[in-house]
């Protein structure tokens, strides 16, 4: 295997666990308020948070964001992750499977179908492998090889441009994204990975015939000041970089594009998670929150889960909401 890649890894999990890259300051949750409603005709047991995807029923409307694998520290923590979608019944999203493609023996790191038979799996490429010579058929075989029911193909570009030796030449990605679009029997999801897609890039993506985006915003985990902080100790002027969760969620909606949206980054609780959906995205997705739990044990991912679970169905509680469907028409203040 290339030691880069797998050292690379490694520091990412490790510095992904620091305080110092999470940027709360920036996500706007808060300007997001519920009105509460003090006459609930619900009894709070009975509330159903769940709804389709990929073709699948999800009991809750969350989606474990892509992390790792291929490296040996990575395998249990990607079973952990899959038996603990599989027993709360939420979307499993794989980590980047460039390792995967470049050595074969780690392949078995993204094999999770057995651990998380009944739930959507996603795979997962960048857009800079996806633009290289063969990458549409790369992009293909991440799908065959996870089993998967979709597959997200990440945009990094501040990433890759602060990180050494990253991805520089992006030239032919609308291209390969089309191309990838127009020949994948499965969905085809884009995402950001924590520093959000704006509504221009929405636009882009949009007019290919893409029908998910996933915002991945700013307000969580910040890759431009882990990669920063692989050399650096000091702080990076594009830790920041970025569009935050709620507001590009928001200018996206407005939009009226035929896409469905995806929240992500920097969502902590369960009541950001109900505001992102009653703002226009259709599920949530949680990366950092279960990196720890995920790292230690299946039951500590479940226990994660759960907490969302309650906080999302309190809040539905509290603003009389049987059903998402009720909840994306609760009204705020
Ligand atoms: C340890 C770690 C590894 C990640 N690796 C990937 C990856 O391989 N591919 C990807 O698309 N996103 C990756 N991400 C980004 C997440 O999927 C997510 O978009 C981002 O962390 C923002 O969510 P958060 O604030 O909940 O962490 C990774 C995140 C973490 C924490």
């Amino acid at each position: 295997m290339p030691e880069a890649i797998e050292t690379r890894k490694l520091d990412h999990l490790v510095i992904a666990a620091k305080e110092s890259v999470q940027r709360p300051a920036l996500s706007t949750f808060d300007s997001v308020r519920f009105e509460p409603y003090a006459l609930p005709d619900l009894n709070m047991d009975d509330i159903s948070c769940s709804c389709d995807f990929l073709s699948h029923r999800l009991s809750l409307p969350l989606i474990i964001s892509s992390m790792s694998g291929g490296i040996a520290q990575a395998d249990r923590m990607n079973i952990h992750l899959a038996e603990a979608a599989e027993a709360k019944g939420v979307a499993l999203s794989l980590g980047s499977m460039r390792i995967a493609l470049e050595d074969h023996g780690q392949a078995k790191s993204f094999q999770l179908r057995r651990y998380a038979p009944n739930v959507p799996i996603i795979a997962n490429l960048g857009a800079a492998q996806l633009r290289s010579k063969g990458g549409v058929d790369d992009a293909l075989r991440c799908i065959e090889l996870a089993e998967a029911d979709a597959l997200y193909i990440h945009l990094n570009p501040i990433q890759e441009a602060v990180q050494q030796g990253g991805d520089r030449d992006w030239r032919g990605i609308i291209d390969a994204l089309a191309q990838l679009n127009a020949v994948s029997p499965s969905p085809i999801l884009v995402k950001e990975v924590g520093h959000g897609i704006g509504p221009s890039t929405a636009k882009a993506i949009a007019a290919l015939g893409i029908k998910w985006l996933d915002v991945a915003g700013s307000g969580g985990t910040s890759w431009a000041q882990i990669e920063h902080e692989r050399i650096n100790e000091n702080e990076s002027i594009f830790a920041d970089w970025g569009i935050d969760t709620v507001t590009a969620i928001t200018k996206i909606s407005n939009l009226g594009l035929p896409l469905s949206l995806i929240a992500s980054g920097g969502i902590r609780n369960g009541l950001q998670v109900a505001k992102c959906l009653r703002i226009g995205a259709s599920l949530a997705g949680i990366a950092k929150p279960l990196l720890t739990p995920a790292l230690s044990s299946t039951d500590d991912v479940i226990d994660t889960l759960k907490k969302f679970e309650e906080e999302l169905r309190t809040t539905m509680f509290c603003t009389n909401s049987a059903c998402l469907d009720d909840l994306v028409r609760a009204p705020l203040l």
